[in-house]
């Protein structure tokens, strides 16, 4: 089953050769029956989806087999996570058939779990312990691996099941790697986390790709080298794969991608609009909160101190910070010392571009108002007032 965020990337993965070699060190690890786990996570649409999936050719050349599955908003239903990995679809095996007596009486117990879900407590406890034996007894005949993407949205009883067996130690003769998103941050997720920690799992960050290999994406994407003013665009998108193939696809919808002296280069800026919608919806899993304190923050430039934004918005310094604690756990800004500074300038513009004009101005005017209480250089001040007419 493939886990592809995005269908059909026809693009070679770039910047990523070291991150891959450890993925396939610790498959070989596995290979040869030791136990190991991998926490690997990165802000949305840095590539975790694209790692993963670059696993399964590995996995295909040492012969391990690779089991994998997505947790989705949409399927939360209880164990969905784990029933999506280990258990054969009954439509695709002919009404189950190559199942496992343990797999069998899994789907039946499933089967009157969401049939009658008030009367389920004891088939939740006798499910959690079947799925737990499977994961368990699974790597009895070959080493596998188990690749469980977006472990942030999983079913609770999944995660549950996945925090017994943290306690138990690595899955035997398995390389599980659990993926996921820093946002939004769930306690039991954190629990999970702080448990495979403890057992020894490994953690891997999937940070955002460096300049080079942020022009290279590009390059492989518009099948040549790319000019000045499309590569100038593309060093505000923090080198976010997702956010730089939003940027060529959105310059190339609109047309703006134009050929001259052997590159390609964008021309104009009428392509922003739609490219600043299409960021506005990549950050609206932030939610609104979260959203409307970054669109004031916007107002102050790349980079703001805390308190400014504090008296800009009109809250407390300390609210400020529980409001864009996610942000900053979701990568969108970054902590330095008492400044925040946006992750990826494109965001940053998005949103401000997003402002209504009257209350654009209205936050200039405020934002005047509040640098120069704090000491700011008067043509600080005097540019954010003359954005406030
Ligand atoms: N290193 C890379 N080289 C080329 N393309 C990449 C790379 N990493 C990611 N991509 C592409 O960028 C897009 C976003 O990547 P991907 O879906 O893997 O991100 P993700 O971290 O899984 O995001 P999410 O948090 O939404 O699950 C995809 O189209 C993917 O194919
Ligand atoms: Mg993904």
């Amino acid at each position: 089953m493939s886990t592809s965020a995005e269908p059909g990337r026809t693009w070679p993965l770039v910047g990523r050769a070291a991150e891959l070699d450890d993925l396939d060190d610790l498959l070989s690890t596995a290979a040869d029956g030791v136990g190991v786990t991998v926490l690997l996570e990165g802000e949305a649409g840095v590539g975790k989806t694209g790692l993963v999936d670059a696993l399964r050719g590995s996995a295909r050349l040492l012969d391990v087999e690779l089991r994998s599955a997505q947790a989705s908003d949409v399927r939360s239903w209880p164990f969905a996570l784990l029933s999506d990995a280990l258990l054969v679809r009954s439509s695709a095996a002919g009404h189950g058939a190559g199942r496992s007596p343990v797999e069998t009486e899994l789907a039946d117990l499933l089967d009157a779990m969401y049939a009658d879900p008030a009367r389920s407590v004891a088939r939740y406890d006798r499910a959690a312990e079947l799925f737990a034996a499977l994961l368990r007894r699974h790597g009895d005949i070959r080493p596998w691996a188990l690749v469980l993407e977006d472990v942030h949205k999983a079913d609770a009883p999944s995660l549950e099941v996945l925090l017994q067996l943290a306690h138990e130690g690595a899955v035997p003769r398995a390389l599980v790697v659990l993926t996921m998103r820093p946002v939004p941050y769930r306690p039991e997720l954190a629990e999970l986390v702080a448990a495979w920690t403890r057992a020894g799992a490994r953690y891997l960050e999937l940070r955002p790709l460096s300049a080079r290999a942020t022009v290279e994406l590009a390059e492989n994407l518009v099948g040549g080298p790319v000019g000045p003013s499309l590569r100038g665009t593309l060093a505000t998108t923090g080198g976010n794969p997702r956010l730089i193939a939003d940027v060529v696809r959105t310059a190339r919808a609109a047309g703006a991608l134009v050929a001259s002296d052997g590159v390609l280069d964008s021309a104009g800026t009428r392509w922003m609009t739609p490219l600043d919608e299409v960021v506005r919806q990549r950050v609206e899993y932030l939610g609104p909160d979260v959203l409307a304190l970054l669109g004031q923050a916007s107002v102050l430039g790349t980079s703001f101190v805390i308190a400014d934004l504090a008296s800009l918005a009109g809250d407390p310094v300390a609210d400020c910070w529980r409001t864009l604690r996610h942000g900053l756990a979701a990568g969108v800004v970054r902590a330095r010392g008492d400044r925040l500074v946006f992750g990826h300038d494109l965001v940053r513009e998005a949103l401000y571009n997003g402002l209504e004009p009257d209350q654009r101005r209205a936050l200039h005017a405020r934002a005047a108002w509040a640098l120069r209480q704090a000491g700011a250089p008067a043509q600080i001040v005097t540019g954010h007032l003359e954005r406030a007419r």
